[in-house]
């Protein structure tokens, strides 16, 4: 308390104890205009709060002087009564106009800070979407589903020996250069990431009673730089078919089929003699792209062939008894010529508007 507010003609030991003389006008004037003067300065409601306990509170000098009254001769009595009942109304009357006021600026505040504005444009959270690489994957998934087939899967750290060996490529064939392999640390582990998805047929025949009519798609990995059309982390999905009697008839009546379901149906497919080391003979399948944007045109889309006996011996099946076909093909591949992506990078960097382009949203 600064010592202009202090009650006029008393010390501030005097004020707590004994407030103003009830009798003594000046002090009392003071001691109203005080008060008006706090509740005046009183900025908001809590402010406002402070001055009226400060000036009409158990230690505010008014009702100190008021308790003496009673100590006070019957005449004086009378007259301070008067005076001091007058005080504490201007006060009061003060204070409750002051109330309103503040109270009345609360609630325009509130009005503004908690106005919500209806005409504003919603900001709302983008759904996000399935990447066309999932989509794809899963739409090849279900034609092969439709077809009576499983899917299998596989690690993609694989060991050498499924992604090599079961599958007839000889340690010094040139064939295991044809592809350029992560190996995995320390070579003595004899483990690599698979560099197709291949070794999962291996597995399918190892872990299934036959015939096996298998769909393996899944994660596979190159030593390619990143650029326009290559990725070192791609994916593929293979196809494995194991049973009694199956020809390259039946090969390129399922590859028809699945390129009808994927392409439409004027899709076509056509064979060319190729070279892999776990089938034989082997082929590269060719696609009729009806839709590719210089015109029709045949797509190369993978590779295939007769399962090598040597493969079939590798996992336990008898060649002389029973015969398999197997493909495999690139998803990346196959979303670009089918949807137009020129681009492999946009693939990978998860920019939501490239799955949007697809109209595959959640
Ligand atoms: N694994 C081969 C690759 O990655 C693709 C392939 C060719 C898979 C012929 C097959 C097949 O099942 O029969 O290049």
């Amino acid at each position: 308390m600064s010592t202009s507010e202090r009650p006029a003609g008393s010390t501030e030991e005097q004020a707590a104890s004994s407030g103003p003389h009830p009798l003594d006008e000046a002090a009392v004037e003071n001691a109203v205009q005080q008060a008006l003067q706090a509740f005046e300065a009183a900025a908001d409601l809590e402010e406002l709060k402070e001055a009226r306990l400060a000036h009409t509170g158990e230690k505010a000098p008014i009702v100190l002087a008021n308790r003496q009254i009673k100590d006070l001769d019957k005449d004086q009595k009378k007259e301070a009564g008067k005076l001091l009942g007058a005080a504490r109304g201007r006060v009061q009357k003060a204070l409750s106009a002051r109330t309103d006021v503040l109270e009345a600026e609360h609630a325009e505040r509130m009005l503004i800070e908690e106005a919500v504005d209806v005409t504003a444009a919603p900001r709302r959270k983008p759904l996000g979407a399935r990447h066309p690489l999932s989509v794809l994957q899963e739409e090849v998934s279900d034609v092969f589903i439709g077809m009576g087939w499983e899917i299998a899967e596989g690690p993609e750290v694989e060991s050498e020996w499924f992604n090599f060996d079961a599958l007839n490529f000889d340690p010094d064939h040139p064939a295991r250069e044809m592809q350029d392999t992560f190996f995995v640390e320390p070579k003595s582990s004899h483990l690599v990431l698979r560099t197709h998805t291949s070794p999962v047929q291996i597995r399918a025949l190892l872990g299934r009673e036959l015939p096996v009519y298998v769909l393996c798609p899944g994660k596979t990995f190159r030593t390619d730089e990143l650029d326009a059309t290559h990725t070192p982390v791609f994916h593929q999905f293979e196809g494995l078919a194991v049973d009694k009697g199956l020809t390259m008839a039946d090969l390129k009546g399922t590859l028809e089929h699945f390129a009808r379901q994927m392409f439409g149906p004027e899709a076509a497919i056509r064979l060319r003699p190729s070279y892999f080391p776990f089938t034989e003979p082997s082929a590269e399948l060719d696609v009729w792209d009806v839709n590719a944007k210089g015109g029709p045109r045949w797509v190369e889309w993978g590779g295939c062939g007769m399962v090598n006996p040597d493969v079939l011996r590798a996992a336990g099946v008898d060649p002389q008894e029973h015969t398999g076909f197997a493909f495999g093909m690139g998803v990346e591949r196959t979303l670009m010529f089918r949807n137009g992506v020129t681009d492999m990078r946009d693939m990978i960097e998860g920019d939501v508007r490239f799955s949007q382009q697809f109209g595959m949203e959640v």
